[in-house]
């Protein structure tokens, strides 16, 4: 079993990670709650498959646990769901000694950590994410959220789970696309800041699609890695932190275009990473031989799905972005593998021409 150590100053934490881990979840648990009744929140596909598992090993250790079933999928990560599991909550007995078990994907994550930051005000989560995503994003760092209609993630808390365990085994049941999907995080973080992780995606490509154990074991720690070591510099995304949205300013802005219909988040990330790229070698501040690479990195896990977009819809999109934010868009940049910047003006006839791209990219 791998320890990653996360820092921040509201809490300090372990990701604890190991494939097989979530059996043993209990013991390692056990230790850190003794008796404290215990509520493991997840939805219908993820307690179908990996429920038992986590359920039994709680049991062997003896631990109490009930289990809350939310609804499936992005639309239900809504305050409506807090509720209706607050609700439960109570029904169920649970005090403020109580400790939420999250189990699932970024939705379950976000809403549980969310519910467990403000229920009774305040109660321990425990992250167990199950998607590519959540391994190395959503369950890591204490940012919770749920969305409203006018828009994704706008009310939420940061709230540090007391531990997270990630067994990357169970991401032998993911659906392919959302699997690549993940893997498109994971790949940020080695352009981000891992050269060795980035050459990983390039030297093993064939093994990290086929789910070959050990890469996968190795791609999530790594990306956990980098992500817990820029978390726990900047907990509240003062600066730092924003190295993390490479891809992701034209990223959003893509989910927005297409109604978030076309594209799953790490898809539009992916298509955002290309733009980024674009824009670097337009700038200057990136060679076009490491270009290349990135981009020949990120079309090498197949296609990406086809999006209809007008690139004056979202270059405006950007440009409304920018009042919303005191008049600065930043886009995060690649300088080299393994290396960011942060800019926050780009002339718009390189980023005209960096959707172009993705554009024709995507026809
Ligand atoms: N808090 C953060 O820092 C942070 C960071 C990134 C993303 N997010 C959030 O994460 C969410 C997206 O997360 P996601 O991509 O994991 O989506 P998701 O949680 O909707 O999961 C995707 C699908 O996979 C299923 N699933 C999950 N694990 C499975 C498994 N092991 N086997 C089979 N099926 C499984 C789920 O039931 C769901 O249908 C977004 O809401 C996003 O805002 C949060
Ligand atoms: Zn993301």
């Amino acid at each position: 079993m791998i320890r990653i150590p996360v820092a921040t100053a509201s809490r300090s934490y372990e990701v604890l990670l190991g494939s097989g881990l979530l059996a043993h979840a209990g013991e390692r648990l056990g230790k850190m709650l003794g008796s404290r009744r215990v509520f493991v929140v997840t939805v219908a596909p993820v307690r179908r498959r990996w429920g038992k598992v986590l359920l039994r090993s709680l049991a062997e250790s003896g631990m109490q646990a009930d289990v809350l079933e939310m609804a499936d999928g992005e639309r239900f990560k809504r305050l409506a769901t807090l509720e209706k599991l607050a609700e439960k909550l109570v029904k169920l007995g649970a005090d403020r000694g109580a400790a939420l078990i999250a189990l699932g994907g970024g939705v379950v994550c976000d809403v549980t950590g969310f519910l467990a930051s403000v229920y009774m005000r305040g109660v321990d989560v425990i992250q167990v994410p199950t998607t590519v995503l959540a391994q190395v994003d959503a369950a890591i760092g204490g940012k919770t959220g749920v969305n409203l209609r006018s828009g994704k993630n706008l009310l939420g808390t940061f709230h540090q789970p007391r531990a997270v365990l990630i067994d990357p085994g169970v991401l032998s049941t993911l659906p392919s696309r959302e699997y690549r999907a993940g893997l498109y995080e994971a790949l940020k973080c080695g352009i981000i800041g891992d050269a060795d992780l980035f050459r990983l995606f390039e030297d093993r490509r064939r093994e990290i699609l086929d789910r070959d154990a050990a890469i996968v074991e190795k791609v999530i720690a790594d990306s956990v890695r980098l992500k817990a070591a820029v978390v726990s510099a900047d907990e509240r995304e003062g600066g730092l932190r924003q190295v993390l949205n490479l891809g992701h300013t034209i990223g959003h802005a893509l989910e927005a275009e297409t109604r978030y219909t076309q594209l799953l988040h790490g898809e539009a990330v992916a298509w955002g990473m290309i733009a980024a790229t674009h824009i670097a070698l337009g700038t200057g501040k990136l060679d076009s031989v490491t270009a290349g690479r990135i981009t020949s990195a990120i079309l090498g896990f197949g296609r990406l799905p086809h999006m209809k977009v007008q690139t004056m819809g979202v270059v405006k999109r950007l440009h409304s972005d920018k009042k919303t934010r005191q008049g600065v868009v930043h886009f995060i940049l690649p300088r080299e593998i393994g290396k960011v910047e942060i800019v926050s003006d780009v002339p718009d006839a390189i980023l005209r021409s960096a959707v172009e791209e993705i554009r024709k990219l995507a026809a």
